[in-house]
């Protein structure tokens, strides 16, 4: 059967059961939680979580997609039989339980084994599936093992697993999430390891490789909830400790590996075999003198990498240092770095692009119209690249001479390797075959070992950045509030000045980052040590006495006239939000400023107010550096 096939069969297997098709929505995600789409239930977030009504929008509880998703986290893995960064997710939903309240667990099982065996005709005593065990106070999934049994799994082939596996979500810190049981297909023992607890999940080989997951999506985690009272030692708590609340509703959420199912279903060894990748790596063996035989995994890197970039530059994604250009560069690097080892000259992926194109014809249309676009991407990041890449190769001749000179051994350490590698980008193969070629050999062992280190060091880091399931950005959810309440803090600031000083104090410039805020105002001398202590005092009185925050959206030109301030360095819309901040028994207004937001609802949630430093800025213009405790 064709990946297209199979496409076509999901779609109308679901089709035919009442699900809506829905389209695939963009690999940059609507969010701006997240870098990019790494799941089909993305787009559908605040359905799953009660948060929007799904007849309302779609008409119906119960929907289908393909979906273009990206996933980075597993870099190091591209190359094996099933790893992809850029792969599509077949994926199908129950939101919220329908008027039977039928669609959950049983339902979503018996389509599943309908759909792989009925339709599919995959052997059922080819698949094994696994069940959450239990944990951190949520139950485990017996209902699953036995609706699994039931329908014909051997028990034997049913294993149960804790969080990591077994436990889908959230795409963030918070979320939607639950519980999930996947299908796992046995692809026979000559790809196992023998041991006789090989299974699903198994640490040693890749005999079963996961097709299908299946999320029971009946919790939301949760930051632990903060008492503003005590407010210090809460946030320290609320960076490590979470809570699972239940869900006001139970989804169910499934996503398939598109790629691994149609390399099931074509029976060959890998995803780079079927009709998706084979086309591609067809043509780049027509432009290398090595065949993929000798170099499959350098092969299927470059396929895989390719596949991503055409997906990225087709979404507006330009390489840069930071966020979704950052992760663009990277694959972009990878691919050039790896495309020399197969001594692959000028554009040798123009025909790749054709191929790729093709392929996707009618599912993604536009694919093929950014051909050029690619191309000049591409080149671009080359021309940069090769400037580093040349200094790796001096660095890499200069430690040869040494230890050439000095009568080292002909070794290059596994901690050398990885400098070539984290410095100049050079992967272990390039440094192999460069040390090759001069009678040296690589410690590979060591240089893995130092990677691993070098991973755990920068994990956390790194997890923030491109980790959990969504690529995160930088910014956590504790940091934004903490922004929020600085920014609310800035505009009891300015009042409290103007009260202090006279009317002449204007904003001139703010700047607000998580440890403190920053404000440029008119005023044209010092301010004396009893004035600044007068402004704090003032700030901290209207923050105790719990002033309410409220904004209206108004024409700029009522709210000018209602006396909001504004900061006329910004060009406003034409409709404002004004923020006001006033007392809610006597209706008293202490601030009136036209600002885009966001803001607390009330100040006593600020905490303690505190002016760290005045000093000038520019002539006639004044600097404090305040911060809330
Ligand atoms: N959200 C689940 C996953 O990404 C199922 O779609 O695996």
């Amino acid at each position: 059967m064709t990946s297209k096939e199979l496409r076509k069969r999901f779609l109308n297997f679901f089709k035919q059961r009442g699900h809506k098709i829905i389209p695939s929505s963009s690999l940059i995600p609507l969010s701006s939680t997240v870098l990019f789409t790494s799941a089909g239930m993305q787009q559908l977030l605040p359905y799953l979580s009660g948060e929007k009504d799904v007849v309302k929008d779609f008409g119906t509880r119960h929907l289908a997609s393909y979906q273009k998703c990206l996933r980075t986290g597993d870099i190091e893995l591209i190359g094996d039989d099933t790893h992809n960064t850029f792969f599509e997710m077949l994926g199908n939903w129950s939101i919220g339980q329908d008027e039977k309240g039928e669609y959950f667990k049983e339902k979503a099982i018996n389509y599943a084994l309908n759909f792989f065996c009925d339709v599919l005709g995959l052997k059922r005593e080819r698949l094994w599936v696994t069940v959450f065990s239990g944990a951190k106070n949520i139950p485990p999934d017996k209902e699953s093992f036995e609706i699994w049994k039931k329908y014909g799994i051997l028990p034997s082939h049913i294993r149960s697993f804790g969080m990591t596996d077994n436990f889908w979500g959230p795409v963030t810190k918070e979320g939607p999430c639950g519980p999930c049981t996947e299908i796992h297909y046995d692809r026979g023992e000559e790809y196992g390891c023998g041991y006789p607890d090989c299974g699903p999940n198994c640490p040693r080989c890749q005999r079963f490789v996961e097709l299908w997951n299946l999320v029971f999506m009946e919790y939301n985690k949760k930051l632990k909830t903060k008492n503003s009272y005590n407010r210090t030692i809460a946030l320290k708590q609320a960076s490590e400790s979470f809570q699972y609340e239940k869900l006001p509703q139970k989804n169910v959420d499934t996503g398939i590996g598109f790629e691994r199912l149609a390399a099931v279903l074509e029976g060959k060894p890998s995803v780079y075999e079927t009709d998706i990748f084979w086309p591609i790596i067809q043509e780049i063996e027509k432009k290398s003198p090595v065949n993929y035989l000798q170099q499959k995994r350098v092969f299927r890197i470059l396929a895989d990498h390719l596949r991503a970039i055409v997906f990225l530059v087709s979404e507006g994604v330009v390489p840069s240092n930071l966020d979704r250009g950052y992760v663009l560069r990277r694959i972009l690097r990878r691919m050039i770095r790896y495309s020399t080892l197969l001594l692959l000259k000028g554009v040798w992926y123009a025909d790749c692009l054709k191929r790729i194109g093709e392929y996707y014809e009618g599912i993604y249309p536009s694919l093929l119209q950014n051909e050029e676009r690619v191309i000049t991407v591409i080149e671009n990041e080359r021309e940069q690249f090769e400037r580093t890449l040349q200094k790796g190769m001096k660095q890499f001749k200069k430690l040869i001479e040494f230890k050439l000179k000095n009568g080292k051994p002909k070794i290059i350490r596994g901690e050398e390797a990885f400098e070539l590698y984290e410095t100049y980008g050079f992967p272990l193969e390039l440094t192999v075959q460069l040390a090759q070629e001069k009678n040296f050999s690589v410690e590979r062992e060591n240089f893995w070992k130092t990677f691993k280190e070098h991973q755990e060091i920068s994990r956390r880091g790194a997890e923030k950045k491109f980790g959990g399931h969504g690529i995160e950005k930088i910014q956590s959810k504790e940091e934004k509030i903490k922004i929020t309440k600085l920014h609310t803090a800035t505009h009891l600031l300015q009042a409290a000045l103007r009260k202090v000083l006279g009317s002449q104090v204007k904003q001139q410039g703010s700047d607000i980052n998580e440890e403190r805020l920053r404000f440029d105002f008119s005023f044209n001398r010092k301010l004396t040590g009893k004035e600044l202590k007068e402004v704090e005092n003032l700030v901290n009185e209207k923050i105790k006495e719990n002033l309410a925050v409220k904004f209206d959206k108004l024409p700029l030109e009522e709210a000018l006239r209602s006396g909001a301030l504004a900061f006329f360095r910004e060009k406003y819309p034409s409709v404002v939000k004004v923020y006001t901040i006033f007392n809610p028994e006597t209706k008293e207004v202490f601030s009136k400023e036209i600002c885009a937001g966001p803001h607390v609802r009330t100040t006593s949630q600020l905490g303690h107010f505190k002016i760290l430093k005045e000093q000038s800025s520019e002539r006639g213009v004044r600097r404090i550096r305040a911060t809330l405790e």
